[in-house]
């Protein structure tokens, strides 16, 4: 979390960094700050959102080819303006920010002290600074001292270091947390994520774990922590700015609930054979798929609801043994893992802590690893063996939309490619693939204002349920993720066989209910639980295809009919916008939750 931007070279230094900074401000927004580096190191830092600096710099124009800027998510200290960073040395000349967390902070900060250093925050990261001023007594080069530092550091951390000793440099540090770095022509820029440096450029960098960087108006030099010199050619990234931006839509999050026909048509580009309805996987060998004896997937938030969807799925159209769990508790089970185990993470930006610990889980168990994400050369990435991309493009709102829908299908996909190996193949539901973006849009285009109206009606709402069987059961997790994150409603969601084991003591009278009903093989079993709730009193919203309308429900959304295993890709859309709609209607932050950043890297 934090998000982290830097630049070198002839552009006006502040409005650059500003506008980084908004565009990462998904990765926290506790507090913002910035330094410019001319003939002076002026430092500016403000509790709260991006916008309340950008006020405070309004109409400022300062010279200097050099800033870095940070925008904050709490982990030590409070998220006041003086815990803000950037952070200073001793005289004011060294600025550091830092995504990630020093672990022993405590023992460099104490030692520090004895040796004179003064201390103005309650942050981990006010270490930096002072112990590469420290360092600089004795290092000639920026670089160097901050190298030497670094090693003194546990934990994880990227850094970005700047100095009025060393005008027009900027030393960026990586271990663990992510950094980009953006190549220009007499420019260069640094930040924590691709899509602030698309609007300049598209040639990437990107740092590597336990790796520094010097960058400079005329190059970037890359190194190892021990300061070995290192080679490497910029990766073309295929996403436009334009795609990281809202394009007339009130809020990120609607507009990628829109992009989410684009987003799955995208994502089966290359991967069906059309004309022998096949499935085409060739991310993930088929030696290595035919041989799998049982799936292990793991990951965080939305994309453990994705796996959750991918078991139902992969069970029932390859009769592959699936486990899922979620990646924290995952990283530290002593799982015992049968003979043939293959292990899958699945994460939009292929960067959460916990995630990639569960990959490298798999690895020490010496077993072979899959990954589904979003982003070219996430650290995701650099350590799975083999890599199946989603198209969602970049994704900005804090709560995940079109990276779900996407992986959900990629894990279709999967299904039907092992359902293949193992001479089944599925036709049928290939070609209603092709069918899929369409009626995604055609969701869409029917539902969003009757979800609208809904939400007015709900506005009160603070308790809700979502149930569901099998397929309908993930989606109702998923659902109510999405309400919970975004307009702060409470809501469990259940399977729906399972809730007269206890909660079905909440429903009385006028509580509200959402019942998803696109599994036709668990219809009549559905069509009982609502039964069950209807006759407490319950107020319930039905999600089903045209054929679900003996449902008795006082309300129900119509979904265009498809086949079961499809049905998430449809039944999700009116889900989100319910929450989106829920959100607005209580005037929340919508691409911004409370308490919430998109990627999150610490534990
Ligand atoms: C955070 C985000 C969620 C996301 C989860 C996993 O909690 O707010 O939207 O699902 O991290 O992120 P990943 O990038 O690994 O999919």
């Amino acid at each position: 979390m934090c998000g982290i931007v830097g630049y070198v070279g002839p552009r006006e230094v502040l409005p650059l960094i500003l506008q980084g900074l908004k565009t990462l401000e998904y990765r926290g927004y506790d507090s913002a700050g910035i330094v410019i580096l001319g003939e002076d190191l002026s430092l500016f830092k403000r509790q709260g959102k991006i916008n309340a600096l950008e006020k405070d710099l309004q109409g400022l124009h300062l010279d200097g080819r050099t800033g870095i800027g940070h925008t904050r998510w709490a982990t030590h200290g409070a998220p006041t303006e003086l815990n803000a960073h950037p952070h200073l040395d001793c005289d004011g000349n060294l600025a550091v920010i830092h995504n990630g967390i020093i672990e022993n902070y405590l023992q460099l900060k104490a030692e520090l002290l004895r040796l004179g250093h003064h201390f103005r925050s309650e942050t981990d990261t006010e270490v930096i600074p002072h112990l590469i001023e420290e360092q600089l007594k004795s290092q000639s080069s920026l670089l160097g001292a901050t190298l030497a530092a670094s090693a003194q550091m546990e934990g994880a951390f990227a850094l970005a270091v700047v100095s009025k000793r060393f005008p027009n440099q900027i030393v960026a540090v990586r271990r663990e947390s992510p950094l980009v770095l953006g190549v220009g022509k007499g420019e260069n820029f640094l930040a924590s994520d691709i899509p602030a440096l698309l609007p300049y450029t598209r040639d990437i960098l990107i740092l590597n774990n336990n790796e520094a960087a010097l960058i400079e108006e005329s190059g970037i030099q890359l190194f190892t922590l021990e300061g070995k010199a290192l080679q490497r050619q910029p990766l073309s990234i295929d996403w436009d700015a334009k795609m990281a931006e809202r394009g007339g839509y009130e809020h990120y999050m609607l507009k990628e609930i829109h992009e989410q026909p684009q987003a799955l048509r995208e994502t089966m580009v290359g991967h069906i054979d059309w004309d022998h309805s096949l499935v085409l996987l060739p991310e993930f060998p088929d030696d290595l798929l035919t041989g799998a004896r049982r799936l292990y997937i793991s990951a965080c938030g939305t994309a453990y609801h994705a796996g959750i969807a991918g078991k139902y799925l992969i069970e029932s159209l390859a009769g592959l043994p699936v486990e899922v769990e979620i990646a924290s508790e995952f990283r530290y089970r002593r799982t015992p893992f049968v003979e043939g185990s293959l292990g899958l993470v699945i994460s939009q930006s292929g960067e959460t802590m916990d995630t990639l610990a569960a990959l490298k889980r798999f690895k020490e168990q010496g077993i072979p690893t899959l990954a589904i994400t979003n982003v070219q050369g996430s650290s995701v990435c650099r350590e799975a063996d083999h890599i199946f991309y989603t198209k969602a493009g970049p994704e900005i709102a804090v709560a995940s939309t079109k990276a779900y829908l996407t992986q959900v299908l990629s894990l279709i996909l999967l299904a039907v490619k092992l359902s293949q190996l193992k001479g089944q193949p599925q036709p049928e539901l290939v070609c209603e693939l092709k069918r899929i973006p369409l009626l995604a849009e055609r969701v869409l285009a029917e539902l969003e204002k009757t979800v609208q109206e809904y939400a007015n009606r709900m506005r009160f709402l603070d308790d809700y349920f979502i149930l569901g069987r099998g397929l309908d059961f993930a989606s109702a997790l998923e659902g109510a993720l999405k309400l919970k994150e975004i307009s702060y409603v409470h809501c469990e969601a259940y399977a729906a066989g399972e809730l007269k084991h206890g909660p079905l003591a909440l429903v009385t009278q006028g509580k509200q209910v959402c019942i998803l009903a696109t599994q036709r093989n668990l219809f009549a079993k559905t069509l009982s639980n609502l039964k069950e709730v209807k006759a407490r009193g319950a107020e319930v919203l039905a999600l089903s295809f045209p054929d679900g309308n003996e449902l008795e429900a006082d309300e129900i959304w119509s979904l265009p009919p498809t086949l079961d295993p499809l049905g998430p890709l449809l039944s999700m859309i009116p889900l989100q916008l319910f929450a989106y709609y829920m959100a607005k209607e209580k005037g929340c932050d919508i691409d911004q939750p409370r308490n919430l950043a998109k990627s999150v890297t610490v534990e």
